[in-house]
């Protein structure tokens, strides 16, 4: 599709509503290659730089009638279940051009099992693990394991899938929760593994199938309170670039893990396209993958964004359509970090509809973003609605400036029902690497 000035430029639907999504929608808006940007369902950060549509994204006809109608030139998927349900094949079959893999593609995040075999068959480094389709199995196995052990719902749970079991007392509970219920489809396999000891990383690439383009590097803090403590949660910060992720590290992980990973899938007929994001065990500088999400991560996507300097929309075409190959990226030198706000109680119930103010003196903070997650116009107000609310981003000149300026706004915004983090970054700040 042409401008009027003759320029070829695309229609975008971005599908999501997060944060990730809107620091996605972010960079996309900034794209001269861009016409008009869609999002589904999006929130109120995003309506300030796309159109909202109330599509329902389960409806995979509905989408892509949608994207005919709209002259849809690429779909952006940013979370994993609308992939794990087959969107991305559903898009395609009508003829669109989909960033993000197919439903086959998506096992690699949507079954923990369905990884660790592949891991198994082609010798990428992992913890030992056993898979269970009956509790009595999974009980009688956990009789001659050593504690701590790690039991985990098969299939998507939002995170909330896994424990660390110290006791055998505690295995089996949540192998019975599991095989009772509690995950729904998502438990009825079980994988029981190996803990390993270490200190967690993440690492990202743009696959098209074949090529992979490795991101800047990002870290975030999974645990609610300050000191990495307390419950797991989707994410309650991230900066970039991550010390712990040194160069060579980074070698081993692509020739160890990601390389394999991607000629496996190719070869198995099913090759991976979008964003690969592996989530590894860092121990005497060795890589072992975690587990893999098909997505960028949330809130690791909010510093990239804000550290690239490319032009991301060409990128993610070129992922689309097989094409990366040549292709570079360009971050700034800088560091960008990221704090989430979230509603008091979250990772646990929390309330809904509270009032957010002072995102105007936010945006006074240089070189600051406020990234909106769970938030929606009530009227002339800004509204949370969610546990993860805000992703409040700022660039420095290092790691330690990039927090000075986050926190500045943080504290700019009037929020009495939410809370972060304080200690953002402080791995980073203590790392000598
Ligand atoms: P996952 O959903 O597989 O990423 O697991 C969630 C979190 O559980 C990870 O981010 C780790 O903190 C922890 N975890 C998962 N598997 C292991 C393991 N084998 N050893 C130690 N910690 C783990
Ligand atoms: N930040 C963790 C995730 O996106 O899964």
């Amino acid at each position: 599709m042409r401008n009027k000035r003759g320029t070829v430029v695309v229609n975008v639907l971005l599908v999501g509503g997060g944060g990730r999504e809107h620091a996605l929608a972010w960079k996309i808006a900034q794209s001269p290659l861009l016409e008009r940007l869609y999002c589904a369902p999006g929130n109120a950060g995003i309506e300030e730089v796309a159109e909202l549509t109330a599509l329902d994204v389960t409806d995979h006809d509905a989408v892509a009638a949608f994207c005919l109608d709209k002259q849809i030139g690429l779909v952006v998927v940013g979370p994993e279940a609308p992939l794990v349900a087959g969107i991305a094949d559903d898009l395609e079959a009508q003829g669109l051009l989909v960033f993000g893999p197919s439903k086959a593609a998506s096992s690699l995040e949507g079954s923990k099992g369905f990884t660790k075999d592949l891991c198994t068959e082609f010798d990428i480094p992992t913890a030992a693990y056993r898979r269970f389709t009956d509790a009595a199995s999974a009980r009688a196995y956990l009789q001659s394991q050593a504690m701590p052990i790690v039991v985990k719902a098969d299939g998507l749970a939002a995170g909330k899938g896994v424990v660390i079991a110290q006791t055998r007392d505690e295995a089996n509970a949540a192998v019975d929760a599991c095989f009772q219920g509690s995950f729904g489809a998502a438990g009825a396999e079980v994988v029981i593994e190996e803990f390993l000891d270490g200190e967690e990383a993440s690492f990202f690439a743009l696959v098209d199938g074949d090529t992979v383009l490795p991101l800047a590097t990002a870290q975030d803090h999974k645990r609610v309170h300050d000191g990495d403590r307390g419950p797991n949660t989707g994410g309650m910060g991230a900066y970039s670039p991550a010390p712990i992720m040194t160069q060579a590290l980074c070698d081993r992980t692509m020739n160890e893990i990601i390389l394999p990973t991607v000629a496996a899938m190719k070869r198995r007929g099913t090759p991976f396209k979008g964003v690969l994001y592996a989530g590894l065990m860092i121990d005497a500088a060795a890589p072992k993958l975690i587990e893999y999400n098909v997505r960028f991560g949330d809130p690791e996507a909010q510093p990239l964004m804000m550290r690239l300097k490319s032009d991301l929309l060409p990128v993610l075409v070129a992922t689309a359509k097989g094409r990366l190959s040549g292709l570079t990226l360009e971050w700034e030198a800088n560091a960008a970090l990221c704090v989430v706000m979230a509603s008091k109680g979250y990772p646990g119930a929390y309330d809904k509809g509270t009032e957010i103010k002072g995102l105007d003196a936010a945006r006074t903070v240089p070189q600051s973003t406020v990234f909106h997650a769970g938030t929606a116009r009530d009227g002339t107000r800004i509204v949370a609605t969610g546990g993860r609310v805000l992703g409040v981003t700022a660039l420095g000149s290092d790691i330690a400036q990039a927090q000075a300026r986050a926190y500045e706004a943080v504290d700019a915004i009037n929020w009495p029902q939410g809370f972060c983090r304080r200690d953002i970054g402080w791995r980073a700040l203590t790392c000598d690497a």
